[in-house]
């Protein structure tokens, strides 16, 4: 297995299977930490530099907050108008970069462009860690949600999975990435617009992905162990920021909600959202015995300690 130590964490895509299990068993052993509410000295001479250039609630928070339960320290922005890269200068990745090499240890960087946190790890000399990219990747969602996945079910491969949104989605991309290393068959559940591209389709089958395409919902979730929804209603991920707007609804193909759930769902199938959520899974729903997501909640900060902790060298 390739040592995390210094590694870039940008795509899912080769990541190797004994990779997950690595960071799943360091994130075990450091979870007591951050179950506990306590901060430990593991990273205290260490600082992560948050490079956010589209809004997070979730990923740069989570992020910072394992950092301090780290001991680590922790500087950098949150959005982008406020530095050059998002003024009169529009100041480039590789600029910005030679910058914050120096403010810290390790990078954390969102963007609106495909492929930006590979053109900053191509000239920092310091670690950087994708937390988003357009339409491409986020690699920490997804371990994220297998780790959820792990604690909940006890076991990775055997699960059948359900995919439900946005297949442009960088958490689709991540996702079918990471389960050619396992052995999980999944169904993609999307509106024939924000399908699946014939492209990626050929690129998962030379991985030998196993997966079907359905049009709702109701066709696929009776056999699914773990229900990963995403909306079909949301921003456009290639821009920097869209404020609130009309939008339309989530039609009933690739809504969950509580009804569906209990006259369709396996009684010990698991239901993961990385969240912000708009209708797709109803509030309701959060009181019902499907509902993980505020579990991913609490391990995406416990994940984000294992990643920190192996990246800058503390854990082998
Ligand atoms: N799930 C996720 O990436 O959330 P944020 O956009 O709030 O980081």
């Amino acid at each position: 297995m390739r040592s995390f130590s210094g590694r870039d964490i940008l795509s899912l895509k080769d990541f190797e299977r004994e990779e997950f299990f690595r960071i799943f068993e360091v994130a075990k052993e450091l979870e007591p930490i951050a179950r506990n509410r306590r901060n430990s000295d593991i990273l205290a001479n260490k600082t992560l530099v948050t490079a956010f250039y589209q809004p997070s609630t979730r990923t740069r928070l989570a992020h910072e907050a394992a950092m301090h339960r780290l001991g680590g320290h922790v500087t950098g922005f949150a959005d982008a108008k406020m530095t050059r890269a998002g003024d009169f200068y529009q100041e480039s990745i590789k600029d910005t970069v030679k910058m914050l090499e120096f403010y810290g240890d390790v990078i954390v960087m969102r963007h609106f462009q495909q492929g930006a946190p590979q053109e900053a790890a191509r000239w920092a000399s310091v670690p950087v860690i994708n937390a988003g990219d357009g339409w491409g990747e986020h690699p920490t969602q997804i371990l994220t949600d297998l780790y959820t996945v792990l604690q909940e079910k006890g076991r990775i491969d055997g699960l059948r999975w359900l995919a439900v949104g946005d297949m442009r989605m960088r958490t689709m991309h991540s996702l079918a990435y990471a389960l050619t290393q396992f052995d999980c068959p999944i169904t993609f559940v999307s509106p024939p617009d924000m399908s699946l591209t014939e492209e990626f389709k050929a690129e998962l089958q030379k991985y030998s992905l196993n997966f079907t395409e359905a049009d709702h919902v109701e066709k696929a979730i009776s056999q699914a162990d773990v229900i990963l929804v995403e909306p079909v209603v949301q921003p456009d991920y290639t821009k920097s920021r869209q404020e609130a707007g009309e939008h339309g609804l989530t039609p009933a193909n690739y809504k969950i909600t509580r009804e569906l759930l209990s006259s369709k769902a396996k009684s010990d199938a698991i239901l993961l959202h990385s969240l912000p959520r708009m209708d797709e899974v109803p509030t309701d729903v959060d009181i019902t015995r499907w509902s993980r997501y505020w579990q991913e909640a609490f391990n995406g900060v416990v994940m984000r300690m294992s990643l920190l902790a192996l990246i800058l060298g503390a854990m082998e």
